[in-house]
């Protein structure tokens, strides 16, 4: 296995290559890239500064990663799973790609994509449901350097044209529809309501999956399996695109603190050193090991550890296209025991599900194949950390809580599993080549252990964002711009005194539900589009499964109706966002504690929804204190 020169095996190995990397961390990395596959070695290993932001890593170098992924294994594991895939329905079968057959399906598909007109630098838009052929698209936009852009198959059809216009998409990849639990969703009419907003987009490619009928509009829309059954059988393969370093891999937008979501821009060859580095160590795979991670393609987790680290490791990856609780609570260990599945990489709030679901689901599991356990995408409690702990990993699995973003491309702080000695709910150390900085208030940064503030990053890594898709100053002024030479991340922080860190969660208007970011702007804008709607103000409190849920007060023009204004509102923002910005609780109120500058209190309204009612700080600035008590009053 070509990875494990750079697999740590000792906590003494970790330090080891954590102080390396803090030594000569152009050395460090240049060690593990020279492990690929490249057309052309680069020239310089890195090239930064933050203040405009420019990041270069291996700047001159030429390769795809696709051939990383898939070309590289064909000789030692050609005939190894590469994907295991399991279907929403337990009785349907499940499907195994083989490294070679996989990689015969990405060219295929690639050359269909080239068919239709799609070239290196188009933007390719990617709204699909848990299949096979979501990675093959997504892998075969790569072999042939169309930068793919993937939307999560819970958005609705506006924020799908947002996303679509922002990066002037000009091909979409769908499904007919795609089976999620009980549910069945008809992505392909949703597409079709989002493009007769968009006129970027040339063709539509249709991949048939629950065979609900759709529309088919000439000349725009052709099936999949029509086109690759047109391609002629005895062509060989084109070869792989040949990206420069720093080409764009792929856009992912998520949520920041104003209304607009962000096309977050990776590239090629940091961001495929990065999964691979971070998924080899922090997961401590081992080959013929099978992992599952829980995540949907549409969101990072998916990218970096479902496909690309993975891949990238020859690691066999299981794809599950339903939800853990479908056709019961039991589904994602009765996966576990029929794969006997080494790794499971999941969500504090699956876990929170899962655990409110008691012992049941539990019974007639072995779950004796699990090695590691991971999460993501929030703060894990300790009472969700001990039940994973004791329940699933029977209390001999290492749990890695894994800290990262959308912007950071691959893990950042973790335990290296089997190897940092864990403390539930802290996500311990850094990996190597991660410098993070806890900063005060006042912007200076804190120095030793037994600190808490803001977490900053203080030197680039080779999976960091690069820009935001056409708005490098916006990438600037969210990440660059609070703390001058540092990457900021948005969350809180705290170092403990043997120098462990704790995420505390998001210091700024984001929320995180169920692992999912939401701007509290994002959910404004979109209340303030029905009619009845004056103003509003969107806050996060403490949810028991979700970790946070979404409070939002509402200011409307008359008296209203509450329960079908309600009901109406929860309509309104599913149609413009997606079901899953739907607040938990609306209270209609009068006003909105504000300051004499006409600015929301948010400390008080957050305040409230938590329900320290009696400790709201200071509300002498506010305009009139009086509409906090009607706040206070009418709590949901
Ligand atoms: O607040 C942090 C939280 O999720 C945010 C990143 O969200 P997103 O870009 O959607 O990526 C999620 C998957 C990587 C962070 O700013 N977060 C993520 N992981 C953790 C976490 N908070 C606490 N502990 C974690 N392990």
């Amino acid at each position: 296995m070509s990875f494990s020169s750079y697999q740590l095996n000792s906590l003494e190995a970790y330090r080891k290559a954590y102080q390396e990397s803090l030594r000569d961390p152009e050395g460090f990395w240049a060690a593990i890239a020279s492990d690929f596959l490249w057309h052309q070695k680069w020239d310089q290993v890195l090239e930064w500064n933050f203040r405009e932001p420019k990041i270069q890593w291996f700047r001159g170098a030429k390769m795809n990663i696709t051939e990383n992924c898939l070309d590289r294994h064909l000789d030692t594991q050609g005939d190894q799973p590469a994907i295991i895939w399991e279907p929403n329905d337990p009785k349907e079968p499940h499907r195994t790609l083989s490294y070679r057959q996989l990689l015969e399906e990405v060219c295929r598909f690639a050359r269909v994509l080239g068919k239709n007109g799609v070239r290196k630098g188009d933007r390719v838009c990617i709204y699909m449901g848990m299949i096979p052929e979501l990675a093959i698209a997504v892998l075969a936009c790569a072999r042939i350097g169309a930068i793919h852009s993937v939307v999560f198959g819970g958005f609705s059809a506006q924020s799908i044209a947002d996303r679509i216009q922002d990066a002037s998409c000009s091909h979409v990849i769908t499904c007919d529809g795609a089976f999620r639990g009980a549910r069945d969703i008809p992505l392909k009419s949703v597409i079709d309501d989002a493009l007769t907003q968009c006129n970027t987009v040339k063709k539509v490619i249709v991949c048939r999956r629950t065979k609900t009928p759709v529309s088919m509009i000439q000349g725009r829309d052709v099936w999949l399996e029509d086109e690759l059954e047109k391609l002629d059988r005895s062509a060989s393969f084109p070869p792989a695109e040949s990206m420069d370093a720093e080409d764009p891999l792929f856009i992912l937008y998520t949520s920041g603190s104003t209304g607009k979501p962000k096309g977050v821009v990776h590239t090629c060859a940091g961001y495929m050193i990065y999964t691979n580095y971070t998924f080899v160590n922090v997961f401590q795979y081992k080959p013929g090991q099978v992992y599952f991670c829980t995540a949907d393609i549409g969101w990072v987790t998916g990218h970096s550890y479902i496909v690309y680290g993975p891949l990238s490791a020859g690691a066999t990856t299981l794809m599950f296209e339903g939800i853990p609780t479908f056709p019961d609570a039991g589904r994602l260990w009765e996966i576990v025991d029929k794969f006997r599945v080494d790794t499971i990489y999941t969500a504090p709030t699956a876990i929170r599900s899962l655990m409110a679901h008691g012992e049941a689901p539990l019974r007639n599991k072995d779950l004796g194949s699990l090695k590691v356990l991971g999460t993501v995408g929030e703060p894990i409690n300790e009472e969700a950390w001990q039940w994973y702990h004791e329940k699933i990993g029977k209390g001999k699995c290492p749990i890695v809580d894994t800290w990262w973003q959308t912007e950071t491309g691959g893990i950042m702080i973790s335990p290296i599993a089997g190897l940092t000695p864990e403390k539930p709910s802290f996500a311990t150390l850094p990996l190597p080549g991660i410098q993070p900085a806890i900063m005060d208030e006042k912007g200076k940064e804190l120095q030793g252990n037994g600190v808490s503030g803001n977490l900053c990053i203080k030197f680039p890594w080779p999976g960091m964002i690069r820009t935001t898709y056409g708005d490098h100053e916006r990438c600037r002024k969210n990440y660059f711009e609070a703390y001058p030479g540092y990457y900021f991340t948005g969350d809180g922080c705290l170092r403990d005194k043997d120098g462990y860190y704790r995420i505390t969660g998001r210091v700024d208007d984001v929320l995180n539900v169920s692992g999912h970011r939401i701007g509290t702007a994002e959910v404004e804008n979109a209340i303030n589009m029905h009619t009845d709607v004056v103003e509003s103000a969107v806050v996060g409190f403490p949810h028991p499964i979700k970790g946070q849920g979404i409070y939002a007060y509402v200011i409307c023009h008359h008296q209203v109706k509450e329960e079908m204004t309600r009901k109406n509102i929860l309509e309104t923002v599913t149609r413009v966002i997606g079901s899953i910005a739907k607040p938990d609780k609306i209270q209609f109120v009068s006003g909105l504690p504000k300051t004499r500058s006409g600015k929301i209190m948010r400390r008080i309204l957050r305040k409230i929804a938590e329900g320290e009612m009696n400790n709201l700080g200071d509300t002498t600035t506010l305009l009139d204190p009086s509409v906090v008590d009607e706040i206070k009053k009418g709590k949901l």
